[in-house]
């Protein structure tokens, strides 16, 4: 009676635990499907997408008004599926926002949505007051409107929100745009800057989906699930028809914590000629482009000896955006580039220093041991005093912790040295944002022009939200 009765219980078990693995199986083997049925449903079918020129309120050429709404919306992005998003004036990321160089510019941020966000202008050098960081939070249903000149030459930077807790979730969901600052340089006139012709923005992004074709954000304690797709421009598997001629692309890795290298299928090589605070001194010819969370790039490619009907970007091996040439070459050979002749940061003859240690453990961190305190100022500087700052990061113990790209609002500044060498060429140019790679140590010289508060922090969202972010006071 007994072996029987234990023989019962035995049996049930085995025939629990096949049923859960034949589910587990079963779940692996949907969602495998799932995944493939996403990436294979658009293949190249629809056009990039490329945000809308904002209009200038004011008829005043010195003088910029600009409105943007943060509003929920729905956005197709597959299978006619709609799913819902957030933007700016638009259901996905927002307009392009156009500034000169010495325009004095407003801009009225309406937020309409039920939970509190900023926005923050990514790379302008404004006051702190203006920077729309954690301070400056519009609550559902009211609007902030902050106004600045534009101090700064030529350069592609971004605006995203940047309120605590809700960054990371407002800025997968859709809320991001771009920022041209022009300006009356040779560069600036030279170069192509047709838009949506010869010049083209491509703000890319990885995200997961839901198989009903919702956005699905999902963290767990290491951090954000990396996507399984890419969108440029909130595109998926998007095509570009462009002519045989040299095209201007400027690039946004507008990931919440991937990093990303980019080349195109034929192996062919293209010129960089800016960093993320515009024109660098001398372009680079390369294969590949390089890209940590935030950091923008400005690309030269030139089409006109490309024979093949197109050719692919690529995501690491991935093809991301099929760019379809036609027609004759245009244009002449360009044998040289105009060069940005912006200043060197100067620096004095003792210039104060600075330490910032990065640390990770999963989805959270910290700098110099701290995490994030809204309340205390970490560091206070000199209105326009040039310091070297050393910015390391520490090894994870006992997981790895993938780097960090440590930015700072309000300025621009320049890479000295990458471990103890010479920056990489396509690092010396002014750059908001530097890679730090884990047991990396950066050193920088950086200068504030502008007074206030300002951010420096992980610009993985996931990091930036939960401590590893701190605060530096400009003092007049
Ligand atoms: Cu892209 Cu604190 O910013
Ligand atoms: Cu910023
Ligand atoms: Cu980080």
């Amino acid at each position: 009676m007994e072996s029987t009765k234990k023989n019962k219980t035995i049996i049930v078990i085995l025939a629990v635990l096949l049923i859960s693995m034949i589910g587990i199986w079963l779940s692996v083997v949907f969602n495998m499907f799932a995944d493939k049925s996403i990436v294979r449903s658009n293949g190249f079918a629809s056009a990039l997408k490329l945000p809308p020129l904002l209009e200038d309120e004011d008829p005043d050429p010195s003088v910029a008004r600009y409105t943007l709404n943060a509003q929920y919306g729905e956005t197709i992005f597959m299978n006619n599926l709609p799913a819902p998003t957030m933007g700016y004036n638009g259901s996905y990321l927002g307009p392009i926002l156009r500034m000169k160089q010495g325009e004095k510019v407003s801009i009225r941020v309406n937020n309409s949505m039920d939970e509190e966000t900023t926005v923050h202008w990514h790379g302008l050098v404004v006051p702190g007051e203006q920077d729309g960081g954690p301070h400056q939070v519009i609550e559902p249903g009211e609007s902030w409107t902050p106004s600045f000149t534009v101090a700064q030459p030529a350069a592609t930077l971004w605006y995203h929100p940047h309120a605590l807790k809700t960054t990371s979730t407002q800025v997968y969901y859709g809320l991001a745009g771009l920022i041209y600052i022009e300006d009356e340089s040779q560069m600036s006139k030279s170069l192509p800057n047709e838009y949506g012709v010869n010049d083209f923005p491509l703000i890319v992004q990885d995200r997961n989906f839901n198989s009903d074709g919702s956005l699905s954000y999902r963290t767990d304690m290491m951090g954000i699930l990396p996507g399984n797709t890419v969108l440029v421009n909130g595109t998926l598997k998007p095509y570009l028809d462009i002519r045989r001629e040299e095209v201007r692309f400027r690039v946004l890795n507008g990931s919440n914590s991937e990093n990303f290298v980019f080349r195109l299928s034929d192996g062919s090589s293209f010129r960089q000629i800016a960093t993320d605070g515009g024109f660098m001194r001398e372009p680079v010819v390369s294969k590949t482009l390089t890209l940590s969370p935030g950091e923008r790039a400005e690309v030269l490619v030139d089409f006109r000896n490309v024979d093949a009907e197109a050719v692919n970007l690529l995501l690491y091996d991935t093809p991301i955006l099929k760019l379809r040439l036609s027609g004759k070459p245009l244009g002449e050979a360009r044998d040289t580039i105009p060069q940005s002749d912006a200043a060197d940061i100067p620096v004095g003859a003792n210039p104060r220093e600075r330490v910032f240690i990065m640390e990770s453990m999963g989805i959270n961190g910290t700098i110099n041991g701290k995490s994030f305190d809204q309340h205390r100022i970490d560091e206070e500087i000199g209105l326009n005093e040039t310091e070297i700052w050393t910015i390391y990061s520490r090894r994870g113990m006992m997981m790895r912790s993938g780097g960090h790209p440590f930015h700072v609002h309000g300025t621009q500044f320049q890479v000295i040295s990458r471990n103890g060498k010479e920056p990489p060429k396509e690092e010396r140019g002014f750059k908001d944002t530097v890679f730090v790679d884990e047991g990396e140590e950066v050193r920088i010289k950086i200068r504030f022009t502008q007074t206030g508060v300002f951010m420096y922090h992980c610009h993985i969202l996931e990091h930036e939200e939960n401590g590893m972010m701190g605060q530096v006071k400009v003092i007049p």
